[in-house]
């Protein structure tokens, strides 16, 4: 501990957000214990959390101070944490020489930039870190923001969509799946493809970059090739301007998708230019009619011609939404997101954990975040030093988990040793049985042994989304008890005639009329599952 030299600790404020609309706040009451223990303080503006459901008594109930109005809060803080880009108001609250945390888009907004240097502040722009570096992934706020608007959308589309999303069999008829498609499989993309392939839709996907190609794969969707050769990735996980060939052949590819599908949700990004307009007016005119258009792009001026930004119209019978604000649609989520990757900001500039920010320009990280030093625009960080390998775009966060835990792959294979044994024991108790046991039952013990063997391996790979069709199929197997009321159906033998007999045999009638019903039962039902299952 430097006693002497040790500068008091430093108070983060959170004001209340006013962007018209907004309801995230930049940190929720499980992170403001976090940063209590890193050292700082906390006071957040009365009402902060409200529209995310995080309650004043919540925030004091782990030490937060609470503040009432802007101005106090505004003025009471040495780092404001935030979501949205200050307004000029707010500007004119902060502190002289403060600091700030929060989304700022320095290339679009110049004029808010040289108001906050002119308050000699220092400024982190959330959407300035470097997304490519490894270690700054925690901190990614775009990416985490992206993913839960992705999952959002797909939770408009099903609002506004009439139809159930997974196929269905009902005693009223059989409904098909519902075909998605989704535009760009980015961040907000993929998210978008695991929710709705965990909904039971049948997703298709298309992007530029053929890389992603198994991502998408991987969360259950289907990667729809354009048909032309041309490579799409513009380096560090995001995408190029495309050749007139190809924009063509995609337009085609794009055309079909949308006469066969019932939802397109659109999510294609190239960083700096305007969203690329991939679906047509005329394509939406060959949509089927109560199909839905969810276009994530139009704060870029949209991915469909007709996508009017931040509202929801319907054209030609095609729902079109064009919501904005899908993350702050999903408040408590992303709020408990955002703050948890300025939770891990905080840690990097507080390593010491003394409740002091050090903005370490060297750090790599640190550098691409800071837009304003001290009142200088440090903003474009330079290049990057060129890593040996690019880390890889991260991927959907909330739905790239694997499920596990049907049994088998999730506790990994036995060590050799403990192979050995359980084999010699099997060896052992096998050779006991043979020698003491009488024939007849070694025969049914063969049989049964076989039996467990090939119902391990028949079972146990299947894949588990076909673990229901597979029961139906078992259920009329196990209607073996036919062979059994064939066996008591044979007339009575001679000398056995007789009443009982004549009993017995109509009893076996009976139970053969029944169990045909769950044997033919069974193998329609399963059928019928398949048949969902062939896309
Ligand atoms: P991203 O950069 O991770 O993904 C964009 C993807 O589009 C990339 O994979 C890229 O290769 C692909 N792409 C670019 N041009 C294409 C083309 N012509 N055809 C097919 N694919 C193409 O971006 P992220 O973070 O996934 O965001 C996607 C979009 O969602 C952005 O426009 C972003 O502004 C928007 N967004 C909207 C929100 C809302 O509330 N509406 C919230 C969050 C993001």
């Amino acid at each position: 501990m430097q006693a002497g030299t040790a500068k008091p600790a430093q108070r983060i404020g959170v004001p209340r957000e006013t962007f018209p609309g907004e309801k995230r706040v930049a940190t929720v009451p499980e992170v403001v214990e976090k940063l209590i223990k890193l050292g700082f303080q906390v006071a957040v503006e009365s009402g902060a959390g409200d529209a995310a459901n995080f309650s004043d008594d919540a925030y004091r109930a782990v030490g937060a101070e609470i503040i009432n109005g802007a101005a106090a809060l505004w003025a009471a803080s040495d780092i404001v944490f935030k979501v949205r880009a200050p307004s000029t108001q707010e500007v004119a609250l902060m502190r002289e020489g403060g600091t700030l945390v929060s989304f700022i888009w320095p290339a679009q907004n110049p004029e808010l930039m040289q108001q906050l240097a002119a308050k000699k502040t220092t400024v982190l722009a959330i959407d300035a870190l470097p997304r490519t570096l490894s270690r700054a992934q925690k901190m990614d706020a775009l990416t985490s923001m992206a993913g839960v608007s992705g999952y959002r959308a797909v939770v408009e589309a099903a609002n506004a969509f009439g139809r159930f999303f997974n196929g269905q069999i009902t005693a009223a008829g059989k409904v098909p799946p519902a075909k998605v498609f989704i535009a760009g499989a980015g961040v907000a993309g993929l998210a978008a493809i695991g929710t709705a392939a965990n909904l039971g839709a049948i997703v298709r996907a298309n992007d530029t970059r053929a890389e992603v190609a198994d991502q998408v794969v991987s969360l259950g969707g289907e990667f729809v090739k354009v048909d032309y050769e041309e490579e799409g990735s513009g380096g560090g996980g995001y995408a190029k301007v495309m050749s007139e060939g190809f924009q063509q052949a995609q337009r085609e590819m794009y055309a079909q998708q949308a006469r066969e599908v019932d939802i397109i949700i659109t999510t294609a990004l190239i960083p700096g230019k305007p969203a690329p307009k991939l679906i047509t007016a005329e394509m939406v005119r060959s949509m089927k009619p109560g199909s839905v258009i969810v276009d994530m792009a139009g704060e870029q001026g949209g991915n469909c011609e007709l996508t009017e930004p931040g509202q929801a119209v319907v054209k030609h019978g095609v729902t079109i939404i064009g919501y904005t604000d899908l993350a702050s649609r999903l408040s408590k989520q992303s709020s408990t997101l955002y703050a948890t990757n300025l939770f891990r900001l905080a840690e990097e500039l507080c390593k010491a954990k003394d409740g002091v920010a050090n903005i370490n320009m060297e750090d790599d990280a640190i550098r691409g975040l800071t837009v304003i030093k001290d009142g200088n625009i440090t903003w474009p960080a330079p290049p990057l030093k060129p890593a040996a390998t690019p880390a890889p775009k991260p991927a959907a966060a909330p739905v790239a988990q694997k499920k596990s835990g049907h049994g088998h792959g999730s506790s990994g294979p036995l060590p050799a040793k403990t192979l050995a044994v359980i084999f010699a024991v099997a060896a052992l108790v096998f050779w006991f049985i043979g020698a003491f046991a009488p024939a007849a039952f070694l025969g049914h013990f063969t049989v049964f042994v076989l039996a467990c063997f090939i119902g391990y391996m028949v079972v146990w790979n299947v894949t588990p989304a076909l673990h229901t069709p597979l029961m139906s199929v078992t259920n009329a197997i196990s209607s073996i008890i036919a062979i059994g009321a064939l066996i008591q159906i044979a007339p009575p033998e001679a000398g056995m005639g007789g009443r009982p007999d004549e009993l017995i045999r109509w009893l076996a009638l009976a139970g053969i009329v029944l169990t045909a019903v769950n044997m033919f039962g069974g193998f329609a039902v399963t059928r019928r599952m398949l048949a969902m299952f062939r896309k």
